[in-house]
């Protein structure tokens, strides 16, 4: 009989990001999005990296947020862990990664920055573990290499990567070599949204609500086009392995998984060969965070991929208190350290509330999921 009252159950975060020192520096040496924008004298610089988010319409002087020591100082990211209960992070470099470097520094850059994170990881051995970046505006050859490096590092267990590929998306059959060298290299994508919606698809008064739609919806159904796309060219039919880390516990995918089968069952113009389901492609090669924010979300996740898949989350430094924001008064948003973030301690409550009668699972899904799944131990 185990001892729950004496055992600590071990928390791991896989969704935590940080922009090492120098890719900070690459921002602040660029004038258009994304950028790191220094204001007013006295003020936290301002990071402006989503898609339009410095265009007029979004009244400009307030463009982006404030970035402070939370986005690329690693002991301020040990700081939220241990006021959060968090034993191990996988720190992953934040959008929009190096998608938006010349083809011919990239591979340099991506050298430099998987460096930088495994060398983070290495300053607090056991409670940093990194997915590291590629270089995917430089040719196929240059991203098969990094990822051929990856293993040499002591830390790292996948690559971050948003929806974009190669220009053309996840389906893009240039991306096998790519998906080939991840597989073989027992590397898990942990694909993210940035890109989000056409903005049109949230109408003119879209700036009114903030950055709620293209947060709130446009992130999670990026995610749910990319990975739908992934499946139905094929992606897993082809690299059976594969493992690919779902931010936002999957978009909308556990809850449209079905009607995307209904609809490949009723199409005579798609008829592929062989295909696996999308109930089992969730199963096998499919993981799901839970950084979902509700008890439902997390039940659907634990429903579609299994609850030994769906693995805690926080998205640190993103979604800070606002109050934190505001009581810095120019001295960034990491004010108050020790102050617990709703953002996470809804995602706490909502993985507590989901297993609430399933005594085990609640304990897999904070640590245990994530040590066994990305080999931290
Ligand atoms: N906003 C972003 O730009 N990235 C995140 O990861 C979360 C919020
Ligand atoms: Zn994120």
């Amino acid at each position: 009989l185990r001892n729950f009252a004496m055992s600590k159950v071990t928390i791991v975060d896989v969704h935590t990001h940080v922009y090492p020192p120098r890719y900070v520096s690459i921002l602040k040496s660029r004038t258009t999005v994304p950028y790191v924008r220094d204001t007013t004298p006295g003020q936290p610089s301002r990071l402006i990296i989503l898609p339009g988010e410095d265009s007029p319409s979004s009244h400009s002087t307030a463009a982006g947020r404030p970035i402070g020591p939370e986005y690329y100082d690693i002991n301020a990211k040990i700081a939220f862990m241990d006021t959060h209960g968090i034993d191990v992070s996988v720190i992953s470099l934040a959008n929009p990664w190096l998608d938006f470097l010349d083809p011919r520094e990239a591979a340099a850059v991506a050298r430099e920055i998987n460096y930088d994170l495994d060398s983070m990881c290495k300053t607090y051995p056991g409670r940093l573990f990194a997915f590291g970046a590629l270089p995917l505006s430089g040719t196929t050859d240059v991203i098969v290499n990094e990822i051929e490096r990856l293993p040499g590092y002591n830390y790292m267990r996948g690559v971050i990567m948003g929806t974009g590929g190669l220009g053309n998306g996840l389906d893009d059959l240039s991306l096998d070599p790519v998906y080939r060298a991840l597989e073989a290299n027992n590397m898990t994508i942990f694909l993210h949204p940035h890109y989000g919606l056409p903005k049109e698809v949230f109408g003119p008064r879209a700036a009114e609500y903030g950055h709620v739609l293209p947060l709130a919806l446009g992130f999670p159904l990026e995610t749910t086009v990319a990975v739908s796309r992934m499946i139905l060219s094929g992606v897993f039919d082809r690299f059976p392995k594969l493992q690919v880390l779902l931010a936002h516990s999957g978009g909308t995918l556990p809850f449209l998984a079905g009607r995307l089968e209904s609809c490949i069952a009723h199409d005579a113009h798609y008829r592929p060969e062989g295909r696996r389901s999308i109930w089992d492609v969730l199963k096998v090669n499919i993981m799901l965070d839970a950084v979902v924010y509700s008890e439902l979300g997390v039940r659907a996740a634990a429903a579609a991929s299994g609850g030994d898949r769906v693995l805690f989350g926080t998205d640190h430094p993103f979604f800070p208190p606002l109050e934190a924001e505001e009581d810095a008064k120019g001295e960034s948003a990491d004010g108050k350290q020790s102050e617990k973030w709703l953002s996470v301690t809804t995602n706490y409550k909502a993985i507590r509330d989901a297993f609430s009668d399933n005594n085990g699972q609640e304990e897999s899904v904070l640590g245990g999921n994530a040590i066994r799944l990305l080999r931290l131990a």
